[in-house]
């Protein structure tokens, strides 16, 4: 198996290129797929923690209720062989309405966005009572490519690329270029001050434009075989930029701009107190990831916080065959689903357990090339 992925390199253009290739062979297969927990001898914030158990971060969330024992099976699974460690929190199924920010009544919140709203923020909570640095947080129905560690590294080295630009305007597109940036952080995913969230799951998230306050940096990584062609991609509620402006099989890290569906993102401590105070206590003002929208977009008279953010999504939901309406316990999902999915993941995970357990290598790639690179 370990073998078989090393040949599924990812290329990243650049100066680095060549030091990341060697990196891949070098250290990161043995990590990648170790379905035990690796008791990683990388110090504290070093880069190269992104190939820990939890990806670099000091923990993993995931939100789930009691009563979704599928979910936890097929998460459960999926984590141990990736090699990743998860802990659950509870999700909410019920909450006193007199206790919610005062604003919640002018809003038309049901129950299900109430109670995710609810759940979110006891993450927050959780990382602010416990003094966590940076967390991972997860929705219960999430999947991921089993190549996560090699394009979690990719996307902490753009990102650290990003966060060592200046703030500024006019837009600036950056050739990825990793490990070549003077006076980045050694933090995996830059200093934790530097940045309040990584919206790396999500179903749509907009290039920032030129004209407007949010940085419009981009950094660009070209040649990842593990973005689907441009036919395959599903950008959700987001705007087509990525393909309209670049060629296949690129990923483009950005500040966030329209941010929908919390499926997965990451708090820095900082973070995470700004959530609690700004989406928590000041306000509840819509569901929760129109709330981190305006959070990270700042609107409403709110400051512009400091999200980053990927398209194509490294983190999607899966949405196993049956009923539709085990998809959510939040919204309401109808229809049936003849052929389970998860959208722009090539190597879901999820759709490659019964290999991944049997130590079959031979694994399904949800949205093959027409032309492979
Ligand atoms: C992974 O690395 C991070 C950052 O260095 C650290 O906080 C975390 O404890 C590590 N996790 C594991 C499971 O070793
Ligand atoms: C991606 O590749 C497919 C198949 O070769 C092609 O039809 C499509 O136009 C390409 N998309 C882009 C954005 O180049
Ligand atoms: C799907 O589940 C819902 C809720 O339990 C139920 O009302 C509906 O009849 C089911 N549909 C099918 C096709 O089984």
């Amino acid at each position: 198996m370990l073998r078989q992925m090393s040949t599924t390199r990812i290329f990243a253009t650049g100066a680095g290129a060549l030091f990341l290739v060697f990196f891949i062979f070098q250290y990161m297969t043995p990590h990648a797929f170790s379905s035990t927990w690796s008791t990683s001898a990388t110090r504290i914030g070093d880069p190269s923690s992104v190939f820990n158990a939890t990806l670099g971060f000091q923990k993993i969330y995931v939100i789930d209720l009691p009563k979704r024992f599928d979910h936890r099976d097929g998460l459960s699974l999926a984590a141990s062989m990736t090699g990743l460690q998860l802990e659950f929190v509870d999700g909410v199924s019920g909450l006193e309405k007199n206790y919610l920010p005062a604003d919640y009544a002018k809003t038309d919140l049901d129950d299900g966005a109430l109670f995710c709203w609810r759940a979110h923020i006891n993450v927050a909570r959780l990382m602010v009572e416990q003094n966590i640095a940076s967390a991972l947080v997860l929705e219960g129905d999430q999947d991921w490519d089993i190549r996560i560690k090699e394009q979690m590294y990719l996307y902490s080295e753009a990102a650290r690329q990003y966060l060592s630009q200046p703030e500024d305007k006019p837009r600036r597109h950056l050739d990825f270029a990793p490990n070549t940036t003077p006076g980045a952080s050694d933090a995996p995913y830059g200093a934790i001050e530097d940045w309040d969230m990584h919206w790396i799951g999500h179903c749509g998230q907009d290039f920032p434009p030129e004209d407007s306050d949010i940085p419009s940096s981009r950094v660009v990584i070209q040649n990842d075989d593990t973005v689907p062609e441009s036919q395959h991609i599903d950008f959700g509620f987001g705007r087509h930029d990525l393909i309209e402006e670049y060629a296949n099989h690129t990923r483009v890290v950005s500040h966030a701009k329209g941010g929908i569906c919390m499926g997965a993102y990451a708090l820095s401590l900082p973070g995470a107190r700004n959530w609690l105070w700004r989406l928590g206590i000041e306000s509840l003002f819509s569901a929760i990831d129109v709330m981190a929208q305006g959070f990270c977009d700042g609107w409403g008279g709110r400051p512009i916080n400091k999200c980053l953010t990927v398209v194509p999504a490294l983190f999607s939901s899966h949405r196993p065959a049956g009923n539709a309406s085990a998809h959510s316990d939040i919204g309401h999902h109808q229809g049936y689903v003849d052929k389970a999915y998860t959208k722009n993941v090539r190597y879901s995970t999820r759709l490659n357990l019964g290999q991944l357990v049997e130590g079959n290598t031979d694994y399904v790639d949800s949205y093959k090339d027409q032309t492979p690179i």
